[in-house]
């Protein structure tokens, strides 16, 4: 029960986060400039600003330099001596990244140049105790910028995708999750074989899944307590709903993109309080949504498997 109380705050806060939208600033609450660790600070900069198709990928490797990995990069870092790196001298007086790509900004450049200088380690820094109950727009945004805007904005807009308006990412935020996901019918993100930490794509995850444009209502509002969630370690997931009144209600699983995958059950119910598990050990990782109907009323809801 406290979880489900939980849930609806989280969702009216969230709510309540995206109705404040602003452009996004160059300004970047969670870059750690003074510890730096590389697979959360390092990689993410030079994978998305250096290692697009053409450039420095594996495929590409301009200049022998592949920057998707810690031993591609190491190549061209001299541990605890970024005036003597190469990439920190490509960088710092803006060679690279080549136009028409942007430039890193100050904060970036002073990252990459704090890494090398405190030894240039392959430092991971995942987190331990990954807090999700907190999350808001304000929290995801800035992984975002981290890891996907070098490749996603509006002069290189990889796949038509453009991340650098906060209305945007909004829009977009289903795929988004699809896609950090490794779900088998999305692109996996943030390319070149790289995917984010468990705990961002928690913090992703469950930003999307309070907030998607997915989770409708039509017409009356059919269940109250409308929840779902992986039950019986992923093989199943479990359905919480709550009826006001004797009535026929049938329930669908839809993929994300709103292909009917199958009917889960429909009955006559009165009221009451319900729970109601369905497999879905056969369904591959991604992003659905469980449908209710009764009559002409629908409401969906997101969750991820
Ligand atoms: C190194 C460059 C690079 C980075 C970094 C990157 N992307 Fe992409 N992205 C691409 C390319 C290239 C494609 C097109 C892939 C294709 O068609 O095979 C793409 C495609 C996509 C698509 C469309 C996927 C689909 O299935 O149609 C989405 C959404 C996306 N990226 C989101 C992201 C997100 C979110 C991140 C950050 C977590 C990210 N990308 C980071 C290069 C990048």
């Amino acid at each position: 029960m406290k979880k489900v109380i939980l849930f609806g705050m989280l969702a009216v806060i969230s709510l309540f986060g995206l109705q404040s939208f602003g452009s996004i600033g160059d300004s970047n609450p969670t870059i750690q400039v003074d510890s730096v660790c590389f697979s959360r600070d390092v990689l993410p900069i030079l994978n998305s600003n250096c290692a697009m198709s053409f450039c420095h990928d594996a495929i590409s490797h301009k200049g022998n330099y592949i920057l998707t990995s810690y031993s591609g990069i190491s190549k061209g870092v001299k541990a605890g001596n970024s005036t003597n790196s190469s990439i920190y001298k490509q960088i710092l007086n803006d060679k690279m990244p080549e136009s028409p790509f942007a430039k890193l900004t100050a904060t970036q450049k002073t990252v990459i140049k704090n890494w090398i200088d405190q030894g240039a380690k392959n430092s991971t820094c995942e987190v331990t105790d990954c807090d999700t109950t907190n999350v808001t727009f304000s929290t995801i945004k800035p992984i975002i910028t981290n890891n996907c805007l070098g490749c996603h904005n509006a002069e290189n807009a990889s796949a038509k995708i453009d991340l650098s308006t906060d209305k945007q990412i909004d829009e977009l935020k289903e795929i988004i999750l699809c896609t950090i996901l490794h779900a088998s019918y999305c692109k996996p993100m943030p390319y070149n074989g790289l995917s984010l930490s468990n705990c961002e794509q928690k913090m992703i995850k469950c930003w999307v899944t309070l907030s998607s444009t997915g989770n409708i209502q039509q017409g009356e509002q059919i269940a109250n307590n409308f929840n779902i969630r992986s039950s019986n370690g992923s093989e199943s997931a479990t359905i919480n709903f709550q009826l006001d009144k004797r009535q026929i209600v049938a329930m669908s699983l839809y993929s994300y993109q709103g292909r009917k995958i199958r009917d889960i059950s429909k009955e006559e119910y009165s009221e009451g309080s319900y729970e109601l598990t369905f497999p879905t050990n056969n369904l591959s990782v991604g992003v659905y949504f469980v449908r209710i109907q009764a009559g002409t009323s629908i409401q969906s809801l997101m969750f991820t498997h």
